[in-house]
């Protein structure tokens, strides 16, 4: 499959959100992903379901909504209920992994699991028949504008491995640090959802950016 845009609105102008939500929706972005942090899970706070609502009520794009908080099991019915089609919670933020994915998708969202940079593939191994998405991330979670870190691409081709072993095909998506200059090897490595945060709001040319992410073709090359 073509490979899926998601701007991530935490790099946004959020004095002028709604003019930033209509520049995604004027383009060829798929999804806008949207980062909610705790201060706790990570060391910053973003913000909540209040704003997560008013992004939606701007949005013609599905949102994909970041769950970077503890105990994400409390909240997932006030995000669902606030515009989130896709909710991504943190292997490394609950104990019962199993249980939440089947929360997230009850309340009628796709279900994802992010990964931080140093958390192993293989917790995923037990869930991974019952997942929409996965998210490697290549940064640690908490800011935009990051430097990629170089050394998750293995893992998304570990997981794209781990997906064709059992024959599931979850959105394989990464997250931090993504720009022109780095997207074609991750999506060489099976990755087929980019999000992009800085390189997108903070270029002079937001939609040109995502066209360009839209169009790198890798589908002739050897992976
Ligand atoms: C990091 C967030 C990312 C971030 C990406 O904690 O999960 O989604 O917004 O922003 P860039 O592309 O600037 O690294
Ligand atoms: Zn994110």
């Amino acid at each position: 499959m073509k490979q899926l845009i998601a701007p991530s609105i935490l790099a946004a102008d959020f004095l002028h959100l709604e003019k930033e939500v209509s520049m995604v929706n004027e383009s060829e972005a798929d999804w806008l992903h949207v980062d909610v942090m705790d201060g706790k899970f990570v060391p910053n706070i973003s913000f909540g379901m209040d704003i997560v609502k008013a992004i939606h009520s701007a949005s013609t794009k599905p949102l994909d909504v970041h769950l970077m908080i503890e105990e994400p099991e409390k909240y997932i019915d006030a995000f669902r209920d606030a515009g989130a089609e896709i909710i991504t919670v943190h292997a490394e933020a609950s104990v019962h992994l199993h249980r939440l994915v089947q929360q997230i998708k009850q309340s009628g969202a796709r279900a994802g699991i992010a990964l931080n940079p140093h958390t192993p593939a293989q917790i995923l191994e037990n869930v991974l028949e019952d997942i929409d998405l996965i998210c490697v991330m290549s940064v640690n979670p908490g800011f935009g504008g990051q430097r990629f870190i170089y050394r998750t691409i293995p893992k998304v081709r570990q997981i794209n491995a781990m997906c064709q072993a059992v024959n599931v095909s979850p959105y394989i998506e990464v997250d931090g640090g993504i720009g022109l200059q780095n997207a074609e090897a991750v999506l060489r490595a099976g990755a087929n959802v980019l999000v992009a945060g800085s390189s997108v709001f903070r270029s002079a040319n937001p939609k040109g950016v995502i066209s360009q992410l839209k169009e790198i073709d890798v589908r002739n090359l050897i992976i």
